[in-house]
């Protein structure tokens, strides 16, 4: 009997954008999802199974797939959280030595298992949270060692760890003492062995006030592509600087954050295809303006949702929380939001032909909700009414809801 399937998982609402592609909408219907050997065999029709699962008129959706993240780190910037609540601002932090640089002192310190085991701790929120792929960035180094250190960190998690995870070298986060134009050449240096050694597919770099300057930026990212590496950016979070638009001409697969971006950018975004990753809880969290993503979305560009997750801007991971604040702030719809935290994530990160949709032959990261509709997921943005999680489907998280009274 080798045509049985694994696992069929019947009676069960899916909802799930289509492709490869980018996506706004999302196809609804009652289905029976068949997997074998980790991956979606059929929709239609319940094959037979080693095991049966009724899916109690729940809704399935892909695993969440978070575009942006800054794991691994090591440490807590509780202090400067308060600080901000005070009302001094994260530009103010930054400047005298906090912020970033408060985290890559802790960094510099830490082994590679300290960020692995610290890693992995986020990592199975996450996953209790219904992501089952995300993002990882280095960041916190800011030299060739501790950069690199990050980087084989994220290696490591990976082997560790159920979720899919694509890493990224964010090894301009924040400039270091000799200044950007000494550190350009150090980081083409360490850009060259990050290839060799295959330890980032992406190279990411924060170009704002405060941080680096649209001409190092440019190149850095310039120099990176010749080196054969995707590329992407921080862009305007904290002044309109222009530079979404420069980032997207040379080929950047996303720029994100995007809050101050201006009018004259979004046509360059849009005929370029170029991926605008939102993170509003950032914007929560640093109590600031939200991203135009109506304006965005309504003028042809795509969306997609991440995290942000770090020590600093922002601790919000869930995606619930996210997609609430997605739809009450960003004036995205449901079905947008749902797109932009699975499919479009997904295809930011190159994996859209693996995951990001309930589809036949992607591989089954499906979560189970229990929600009488899909509404629900912003109404009551919490990860109780998340039920089951698949990864390859294979459960690797069930809320059984175990209070002993
Ligand atoms: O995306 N904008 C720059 N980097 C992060 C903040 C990281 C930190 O504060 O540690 C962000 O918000
Ligand atoms: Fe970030």
């Amino acid at each position: 009997m080798t045509n049985l399937a694994d696992l069929n998982i019947f009676n069960v609402k899916i909802a799930t954008p289509a492709g490869k592609t980018p996506s706004r909408s999302l196809k609804v219907f009652e289905g029976a999802i068949s997997i074998k050997d980790g991956k979606i065999i059929s929709l239609t029709q319940a094959l037979p199974a080693r095991y049966e699962m009724d899916g109690k008129g729940m809704f399935a959706l892909p695993g969440f797939v978070d575009a942006h993240t800054h794991i691994p780190f090591v440490g807590q910037r509780s202090k400067e959280f308060i600080l901000r609540a005070e009302g001094k601002s994260y530009e103010e932090l930054l400047k005298n030595g906090g912020g970033i640089y408060s985290t890559v002192n802790l960094v510099r310190k830490a082994s590679v298992e300290d960020l692995v085991q610290s890693a992995q701790k986020h990592a199975r929120w996450l996953l209790k949270a219904g992501v089952t792929t995300f993002e990882c960035k280095s960041g916190y180094g800011l030299n060739k060692k501790d950069e690199i250190k990050q980087l084989k960190a994220i290696k490591e998690l990976s082997s560790k760890i159920p979720q899919n995870v694509v890493a990224t070298f964010l090894g301009a986060h924040a400039v270091p003492p000799q200044g950007e134009k000494a550190y350009l050449l150090e980081l083409k240096e360490t850009l060259k062995f990050v290839k060799e050694e295959e330890l980032a597919e992406f190279v990411d770099v924060f170009c704002d006030e405060g941080a680096f300057s649209i001409e190092f930026s440019y190149e850095l990212l310039r120099y990176s592509k010749e080196l054969g590496f995707k590329v992407r950016a921080h862009a305007e979070e904290l002044s309109g600087n222009g530079f979404a638009a420069m980032a997207s001409q040379i080929g950047a697969v996303s720029v994100d954050h995007l809050l101050k971006i201006k009018e004259n950018e979004i046509p360059v975004l849009a005929a370029n295809k170029t991926m605008a990753v939102l993170m509003p809880a950032t914007s929560f969290f640093l109590k600031t303006d939200y991203a135009p993503a109506r304006k965005l979305l309504d003028n042809g560009v795509y969306v997609a949702l991440g995290s942000d997750f770090n020590p600093g801007s922002n601790t919000f991971y869930s995606p619930f929380f996210i997609i609430h604040l997605a739809v009450n702030h960003l004036k995205m719809s449901v079905e947008e939001a749902i797109s932009a935290y699975t499919l479009n994530s997904a295809y930011v990160l190159g994996m859209s032909d693996k995951v990001g949709s309930i589809e036949v032959g992607k591989q089954a990261d499906i979560i189970l909700l229990d929600i009488p509709s899909l509404d629900h997921i912003p109404y009551l943005p919490t990860e109780e009414t998340l039920k089951i999680v698949f990864k390859n489907g294979r459960k690797v998280f069930e809320n059984k809801d175990n209070i002993s009274w």
